[in-house]
């Protein structure tokens, strides 16, 4: 039988746990055209969960429409005009209806497309623009969906949202902010997982997106709901274990819906399952993570380093004691301060009651440091 787990990709159905509050909250936010803010710390599902409650829409009679456009990767403006273009196919599957909405709408832009082989609908649309890029196109690209919503109720996601902070185009947001706020029949939802640039998008009163969505985190997933979703996905293959090692994958990867997924797929591959083999399983995650663990730390400073050591050895409590301090080869509380300062902005600190590492696999690979 096929492995329901996975870790690499956006996950659905039988391989999606649970949400069910995040699902029927979002829904009502669309329903209502609220705009959200989706955010939360990278690979705890946001993108999944999005595309969950894409399903459920579309099923809503009447219809809502979905359209969820990836922004990781654009640098610019004429990149995000760009993503939206190409995201349109999601929205009107015939091609010619594609080609004359696009006619009427975008003047001076080069569009291809592929072709689903099975259902004869484009799956993908290429862009380019002829004589460079005017920005009006922005106002019209956003018109069209504001038209395209006053037929069929729609809910665009703008998903890695946080890339925007880098277009750098002037009044590039206000204008996006002007169209937003005319779209009566669209939810918009932004998402994204840096927390200061999000933070700062939409909690910056000098910004344009002061205030413009309603903030949406999402936290990891609670135990019983990962116990019984995972207990009923290994039921369909016959190997006897004691239940409670479920209880301990998860308690191992303190939640995080990424790492229990990649867990619990080498657990499906295993011939035996006993304690034992989680120590193994454990292992392997951390050699897989070795590059990217050892290229995050490589970028860190000697003091970020240090105040690493000190959050793991501590557990995060009572880091600016003086022994703590001297434990660790620091001079000041200072020190540890800046260091903090940066390690929360990169999003690898976190805190919350105390200070901690936010990737529970990377503390771990500070642990064998130490
Ligand atoms: N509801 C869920 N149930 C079980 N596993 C999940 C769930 N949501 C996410 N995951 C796991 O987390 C992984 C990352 O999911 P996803 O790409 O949706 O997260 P994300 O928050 O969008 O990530 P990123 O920050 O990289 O954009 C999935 O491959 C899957 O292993
Ligand atoms: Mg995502």
């Amino acid at each position: 039988m096929e492995n329901p787990f996975s870790y690499t990709s956006i996950v659905e159905g039988d391989s999606f746990c649970n949400r069910q509050k995040e699902k029927d909250d979002l829904l009502s936010f669309i329903i209502n055209s609220q705009n959200i803010l989706l955010y939360s710390h990278r690979r705890y599902g946001k993108t999944s969960l999005i595309f969950e409650v894409f399903k459920k829409a579309r099923r809503k009679r009447p219809k809502i429409n979905t359209m969820h456009v990836d922004l990781y990767g654009t640098l610019s403006e004429k990149e995000f005009v760009a993503a939206i273009l190409s995201s349109l196919s999601q929205i009107e599957s015939k091609v010619e209806r594609l080609v004359n909405l696009l006619k009427n709408t975008v003047r001076n832009i080069k569009l291809g497309w592929s072709i689903d082989p099975i259902s004869g609908a484009p799956s993908g649309i290429s862009v380019s623009f002829d004589s460079g890029y005017n920005e009006i196109m922005l106002d019209n690209i956003m018109g069209l969906l504001d038209r395209l919503s006053q037929k069929q109720k729609l809910v665009v996601a703008f998903d890695e949202f946080q890339e925007i902070a880098n277009y750098g185009q002037r009044g590039f947001e206000k204008r996006l902010r002007k169209n937003i706020q005319l779209h009566q029949n669209i939810c918009y939802i932004f998402c994204g997982s840096q927390r200061h640039i999000l933070n700062d998008i939409f909690n910056n009163k000098n910004r344009a997106f002061y205030k413009l969505a309603a903030y949406y985190p999402i936290n990891k997933i609670e135990t019983g709901y990962y116990f019984s979703w995972a207990k009923k996905l290994f039921s369909k293959k016959n190997i006897e274990f004691e239940p409670e090692i479920i209880k301990d994958v998860i308690f191992r990867c303190e939640n995080h819906p990424m790492y229990v997924q990649q867990f619990l797929y080498f657990l499906w591959n295993e011939p035996e399952i006993s304690p034992e083999t989680l120590n193994k399983i454990e292992h392997k995650i951390l050699q897989r993570h070795y590059h990217e663990f050892l290229n995050l730390w490589e970028s860190l400073t000697a003091n970020q380093k240090k105040t690493l050591k000190l959050i793991v050895s501590t557990d995060g409590k009572e880091i600016f004691y003086a022994n703590a301090i001297q434990s660790v080869d620091l001079k000041s509380g200072s020190q540890i301060t800046r260091a903090l300062e940066v390690l929360i902005k990169k999003d690898v600190v976190c805190k919350n009651k105390n200070y901690q590492i936010q990737d529970v696999m990377f503390k771990k690979w500070i642990q064998t440091l130490l």
